[in-house]
Parts: C-alpha cells; structure tokens; sequence
C-alpha cells in the first residue's frame, strides 16, 4: 500500500504488462524444455510469470527479483497458495545491489530492461548483456521490450516521457540481441487489446480511490497523478509503442 492507501495493482491486474493469459502460456512453452531447469525473472513484480512457468515445469527452480516490497510479499503469498514455496525464492532488493546465488538456464526480463539503470538509451542493450553474464551457456532469455510500433509523432513525444532514441522498430531490437551474440527463437507482440487492459487496469484503483475520496488532502496529488498517465497513454504511447516479446537463444 501506498500513501495515501492505494490498492496495488496487482488487485487488478493478472500482470503488470499488456501479456494475455494465452500469450504468457505459449511463451512459457516457447522455454520448454525445462526439466531441472532454473528460472530467473529480473524485475519480476508479483512474479506471475515466473509462477506460471514453474507450475509449467514441476522440477523447475526459480527465482524473482523485484525491489517493490509490496509485489514481491504477493508473489511471495501467491507462491505459497500456489504449493510452489520450495520451488521459488523472492527477493525484495534493487538488482543493482543483488548478487545471484546461481547461473540460470532461462532469465525473463520482461518489461523490466531499466532495472540496471543508466541511460535509457542503453536499457535494451544493458539488459541484453547483464542477462548473458546471469544465463548459463546455451541458456534462454524472454525480453519483454518497448519498440515503435510507427514512428511517434513530435505531439505525441512531447505528451510522453519517452525519448524518440530510446526505442527502434522490432527489426532494430531483433538486430540488437543478434549483436549481443543472441539468435532469434520467437517474436510476438502485445496487442491493442493487451496493452487496453493492462493500462484500464493500471488507472482503476486510481479512480476507485478518487471516487471514494473526494475530499481527502490527498486528492488533488491522485487526481494529477491519473491525469498524467491518461494522458501518457492517450496523447501519447497508445497505438504507437509496442511491447515484442523475443525468444532468445544464448550463445
Ligand atoms: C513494468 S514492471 C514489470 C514487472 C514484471 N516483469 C511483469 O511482467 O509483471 C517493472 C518492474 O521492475 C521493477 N524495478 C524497477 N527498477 C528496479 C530495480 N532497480 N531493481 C529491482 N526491480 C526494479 C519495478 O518495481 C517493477 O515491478
């Protein structure tokens, strides 16, 4: 909870990302096989995917770094409602200060390519060779990673914080991971209805909380804190920054 006391999003939604039920499931089998494998999830939230991927896979290990404390105590709680308590271990810690405990057959990075800081301009190509120093040979890596779905518009960026540099078409970031020694296993992309979703469910708890709160000091702060993401999305990002999912096959 925040202040003021706001629900999480993961009251409302099934992940913090625009990635359906069926595209999480055929991903997760696009990492099979993953007999006695170990799973890491960078930047995991409330580790669903993470989850789903070992309930996939029931010799599977996994483990899930987030430093939202909030999350992880969820991931924590699903995990264990979950009968997967022995099989993950959940670490609330910024990645920059974490240490892992073992090289991983599958790292997954989705949504997640800031968490090793820097410049944004160099968050995809951060997260592609960090992933490479944490998988095993011949591992896998699922990135989960903005690119242009059409060139934005100077309207739109200047509606959005996302510098026009920061991201290139899907063919760009392919060539990327092919840079850093990576082969292309699978490329999808979430959909409009995926990324309506996920975005009417980032804003709901939002709104609840305004409606049942319109007099509280706090008011006015959500109130321009949910403005300020309707307008990111509908001035800005929405029909014109994507999220591909890459397959990658490690070296
Ligand atoms: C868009 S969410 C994606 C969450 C998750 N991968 C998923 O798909 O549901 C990005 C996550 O990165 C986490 N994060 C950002 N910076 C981080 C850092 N330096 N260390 C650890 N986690 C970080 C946030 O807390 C957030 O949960």
């Amino acid at each position: 909870m925040t202040t003021p006391e706001i629900a999480p999003l993961h009251d409302d939604l099934t992940f913090h990302g625009p990635l359906s039920e069926e595209r999480a499931a055929r991903l997760i089998r696009g990492l099979q096989p993953l007999d006695e494998k170990h799973v890491l999830d960078v930047g995991c939230g409330w580790a669903e995917l993470l989850l789903r991927t070992l309930e996939a896979a029931p010799t599977a290990t996994g483990t899930g770094v987030d430093r939202d404390a909030t999350a992880i105590a969820q991931a924590q709680a699903n995990a264990d409602a979950r009968g997967l308590t022995a099989r993950v271990s959940l670490h609330a810690v910024d990645v920059q200060q974490w240490r892992p405990e073992q090289p991983a057959d599958v790292v997954i990075v989705n949504g997640a390519s800031q968490v090793w800081g820097g410049d944004p301009l160099q968050h995809t190509a951060n997260a592609l060779a960090a992933a490479r120093k944490l998988l095993n040979p011949q591992g896998k890596l699922l990135l989960g990673e903005g690119f242009w779905e059409r060139p934005p518009t100077e309207e739109q960026l200047a509606a959005m914080p996302i510098p026009r540099d920061q991201y290139g078409t899907v063919a760009d970031l392919v060539d990327l991971a092919h840079e850093h020694g990576y082969r292309l296993l699978a490329v999808e992309q979430a959909s409009l209805d995926e990324w309506d979703v996920f975005e009417n469910g980032h804003a709901l708890a939002w709104e609840r909380w305004l409606r049942d709160n319109p007099d509280s000091e706090h008011a006015d702060a959500v109130r321009a804190k949910a403005d300020t993401q309707r307008t990111y999305r509908l001035r800005g990002w929405r029909g014109t920054l994507g999220l591909a999912y890459l397959t990658l096959q490690a070296p």
